[in-house]
């Protein structure tokens, strides 16, 4: 059965007063995905702290218990998995539903791809209309089939997984570290070496945590922005502690939530501050964002680092198209800043965005088209004429896209006429609480 969303939820934003005190945003996203499906794939038992328990990642742990792992939650973000081995994935009796998620899809396909079972995987109407081909194609040369697909390779498919797997030498079409993350997961149990060269580095959390949990991995610089990344097959995966930092993608909204309501102050607890995702930041404080490090610690693994954001005044920017991968996820709420800063942003380089959980290109132009932003598309770049400030007004139609519901409410906190989206349920893949902890440093959401 594909996922059934909740109920829509239409919900407006209104100008608010200042935003203030001390938040701490959900669990990564990314890396919650990533430390389920390691779990499931190492002998004995992990434990996570900190789990992002949205919908997209919750899809994934049904995914990993149809697949033969046992998953429990133990406490408030708290999961224990007695993992099954790499290649002890059994047949799952039904289809394997991601909800919204292209991660926990494109990941579990890159998992099953290097078992020798079968699986289906299905999705909602969103995931139903993005890519999979991408990975199909590695996945192929690494010996796993597809025995049924949708037109072009999308949900809902069934795949094959390999009974004897190929390690390959492969060179990602386009920088996603999903695709990257599918590979190196069949890869797993392949014997010999399985080596992703990447043109663009990605985030780097599956191979950071693969060598957490105790695979041998090489990651050597490629080319001006590129990595290559080796894999030694056949691998035992030795289960691990996993604490999961705050997720700077939920963390950038209501960091510009701060940024565009006159006097505010927030603090951010805990951000991770992974090179591979401060982009946004980077592109924030060229444009004049008041963002103080209050402290850099490291926490699992990963950099974190609790934020001082005060309320800017921002001008317009140049985004480089090299600078994409490390804020791919931002771009919605990065255009809302735009608006409200002074002068043209332009961002290059925007092209995979068409394929996210709805066309966000096309999403993010109309959300700040109905309220009276003056944005462009040209090609692949994106740009913003900001005047400081938006009309708001409009009534914004979130296409199951949790960042454009996020993006459209934030704008809706400091617009001259309150913005409304059809539906704010999507939020709760990636962000639950979204509202409630916004309200609570000030925010008029209703
Ligand atoms: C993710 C990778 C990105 C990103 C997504 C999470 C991941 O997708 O948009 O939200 O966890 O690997 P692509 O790999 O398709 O760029």
């Amino acid at each position: 059965m594909p996922h059934a969303p909740s109920s829509p939820t239409p919900t407006t934003a209104r100008r608010s007063g200042p935003l203030s005190g001390r938040l701490r945003v959900p669990g990564d996203k990314s890396i919650s995905h990533r430390s389920l499906i390691l779990g499931a794939l190492a002998v004995g038992e992990t434990r996570i702290s900190g789990l992002l328990e949205g919908e997209d990642v919750l899809n994934t742990a049904k995914a990993m218990r149809a697949l033969g792992a046992q998953v429990r939650r133990t406490g408030d973000g708290a999961w224990s998995i007695q993992g099954v081995g790499v290649g002890g994935f059994a047949d799952p009796a039904e289809a394997l539903d991601f909800g919204n998620s292209g991660t926990g899809c494109r990941l579990a396909l890159g998992a099953v791809g290097g078992c020798p079972i079968t699986a289906t995987f299905d999705g909602d109407a969103s995931l139903r209309k993005r890519p999979m081909q991408r990975v199909l194609d590695p996945l192929a040369r690494i010996g796993a089939r597809p025995l049924a697909a949708a037109d072009g390779g999308r949900l809902p498919l069934t795949l094959a997984g390999a009974r004897d797997p190929i390690p390959i030498v492969y060179e990602p079409p386009v920088a996603s570290a999903q695709l990257k993350s599918a590979v190196l997961l069949a890869g797993l149990a392949a014997p010999g070496e399985t080596t992703v060269v990447e043109q663009e580095a990605t985030r780097d959390h599956t191979e950071r945590m693969l060598a957490h949990f105790g695979a041998e991995v090489r990651v050597e610089p490629h080319g001006t922005h590129g990595r290559r990344i080796t894999l030694t097959g056949q691998a035992e995966l030795r289960p691990a502690v996993v604490r999961v930092p705050a997720d700077p993608s939920s963390a950038a909204f209501p960091l510009v939530a701060a940024l565009i309501s006159a006097r505010s102050e927030i603090i951010l607890e805990g951000v991770m501050t992974n090179p591979l995702r401060t982009g946004l930041m980077t592109t924030l404080r060229e444009m004049g964002a008041a963002i103080d490090i209050l402290e850099l610690r490291n926490e699992g693994g990963e950099e974190v680092a609790d934020m001082r954001v005060r309320a800017s005044s921002l001008c317009g920017v140049e985004v480089p198209a090299e600078r994409a991968p490390a804020m791919i996820d931002e771009y919605p709420i990065l255009a809302v800043a735009a608006a409200y800063a002074v002068g043209v942003t332009r961002m290059r380089g925007l092209k995979e965005l068409r394929v996210k959980e709805s066309d966000r290109l096309a999403a993010t132009a109309d959300m700040l088209r109905h309220n009276g932003v003056a944005v462009e598309i040209e090609g692949d770049d994106l740009i913003v004429e900001g005047k400081g400030g938006a009309r708001g007004g409009g009534h914004v139609a979130t296409h199951m896209d949790h960042r454009i519901a996020m993006s459209a409410l934030v704008m809706g906190l400091a617009s001259d006429a309150p913005v409304a989206v059809d539906d704010a349920s999507f939020i709760a893949t990636s962000f639950p609480g979204f509202v409630e902890l916004m309200r609570a440093a000030g925010a008029d959401l209703a």
